[in-house]
């Protein structure tokens, strides 16, 4: 699959942004702050709703505006072409030029799919697929926990709307299952509450730790052959689920060691005023030759890894739903040796679409045969024929 057209209203720098896009590889090339991450934050909006850098959507919305949105036209080839826009709030009230907000715009954020307002987040994420790779993204191998939970989710979610909807879940039964461990260990409330958030906890959680544990077990031999290829074979990279439910089986079993994990674990949950243990304490644990890359991986190592990773990402979601995602890569050239670059434009070439930016292009990545070259000018983005005039 592929964006035909992107368009950006009142998007970051973008005051008014119209761009055409071909299938095939596509160089994006601007100075710094000139907006080239804000162009790939604009699609990544469309594929899954969020933006990659941040949690407040409101700052996606131009400064001064009230609202802003970004729209784009799909193209696919297994099935029609979908139109989707997202549309979002901004910290103003009103915008000094007086113009309305779009009509579907009710909330902070309103999703139109082929025209059709969409009201469940979960209906939204993954109509038109896409990963990201930004220099950030070395936070996957360096982070807390947290951050690859989150890469879990977001090429979970894109595979299966189910997975979403569980996560909802699980988070709100946890919320309360915790406000009511809180409560009772100050004797205010009757223990039986707790039964049915617990229970709700667990059906979620059970089918939240299958899911992950199943696309890992995808991911991890497609990322170790990436880094295999990445490194001339020198790095044997492993990806490995770990939690509380990690192997714990098939979905009857999950759940029963997930309700013994309650039951056992319940006097240090009332001590603490928190569940202990599901799938909110998962981690992803990545090794290169046996090692953790987290303690003792080079800075190049870690990059490596984050980068295998993230095409090993695009690829399971392709297989998953039959077409590949669209790959936008953010300034990643930069740090890439020649070897590693032409490498890497090599494997780029079995993808529909790739978006890639750069503020000084190297002469491998300028020399590359891209299907089309684009000039970024603060807020502007002009088509030119040869990279090298997108480099002056
Ligand atoms: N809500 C906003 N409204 C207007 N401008 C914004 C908003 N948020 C960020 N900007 C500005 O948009 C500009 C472009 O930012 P962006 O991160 O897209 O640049 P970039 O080309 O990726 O730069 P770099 O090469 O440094 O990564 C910056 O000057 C930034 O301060
Ligand atoms: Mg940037």
């Amino acid at each position: 699959m592929y964006i035909s057209k992107l368009q950006l209203r009142y998007f970051r720098c973008y005051e008014q942004l119209a761009l055409e896009l071909p299938p095939g590889q596509s160089l994006l090339v601007g100075p710094n702050a000139t907006g080239k991450t804000s162009l790939l934050e604009g699609i990544l909006l469309l594929a899954t709703t969020k933006s990659p850098r941040t949690a407040y959507d409101r700052e996606l919305v131009q400064w001064g505006k009230a609202w802003g949105y970004a729209a784009g036209h799909f193209q696919f080839e297994t099935g029609p072409p979908r139109a989707i826009v997202v549309a979002l709030r901004g910290q103003e009230s009103s915008n000094a030029e007086g113009e309305p907000p779009p009509s579907y715009l009710t909330g902070a954020k309103g999703v139109q799919v082929d025209g059709q307002v969409v009201n469940s987040v979960v209906r939204a994420v993954g109509q038109a697929p896409a990963v990201l790779f930004a220099p950030d993204d070395l936070e996957i191998i360096k982070g807390s926990p947290g951050v690859r939970r989150r890469l879990l989710n977001m090429a979970i979610a894109q595979i299966s709307p189910r997975y979403l909807a569980d996560l909802h879940r699980y988070r709100r039964a946890l919320q309360q299952r915790n406000e009511l461990l809180k409560q009772m260990a100050e004797d205010r409330v009757d223990g039986a509450r707790l039964a049915p958030w617990t229970n709700q906890l667990v059906e979620a959680g059970v089918r939240i730790s299958a899911d992950r544990e199943q696309f890992l077990s995808q991911l991890g031999p497609v990322a170790a052959e990436l880094q295999s290829q990445l490194t001339g074979g020198a790095e044997q990279l492993e990806v490995c689920y770990s939690g509380s439910l990690a192997g714990a089986g098939d979905e009857e079993q999950r759940e029963a060691l997930f309700r013994q994990q309650l039951e056992r674990g319940l006097d240090r949950e009332l001590r603490c005023g928190a569940t202990q243990s599901g799938p909110h304490r998962d981690d992803v644990e990545i090794t290169a030759n046996g090692r953790l890359l987290r303690r003792y991986g080079s800075q190049g190592q870690q990059r490596t890894a984050a980068l295998a990773l993230k095409l090993a990402e695009a690829y399971i979601i392709g297989q998953r739903r039959g077409e590949l995602p669209i790959l936008l890569l953010d300034d990643c050239f930069s740090e890439l040796d020649n070897r590693r670059t032409c490498w890497l434009l090599e494997l780029l070439g079995s993808f529909r679409q790739v978006l890639v930016t750069s503020a000084a292009p190297s002469d491998s990545l300028r020399e590359a045969d891209w299907a089309a070259s684009y000039k970024l000018e603060g807020g502007e983005v002009k088509q030119v024929r040869e990279v090298a005039a997108a480099n002056e």
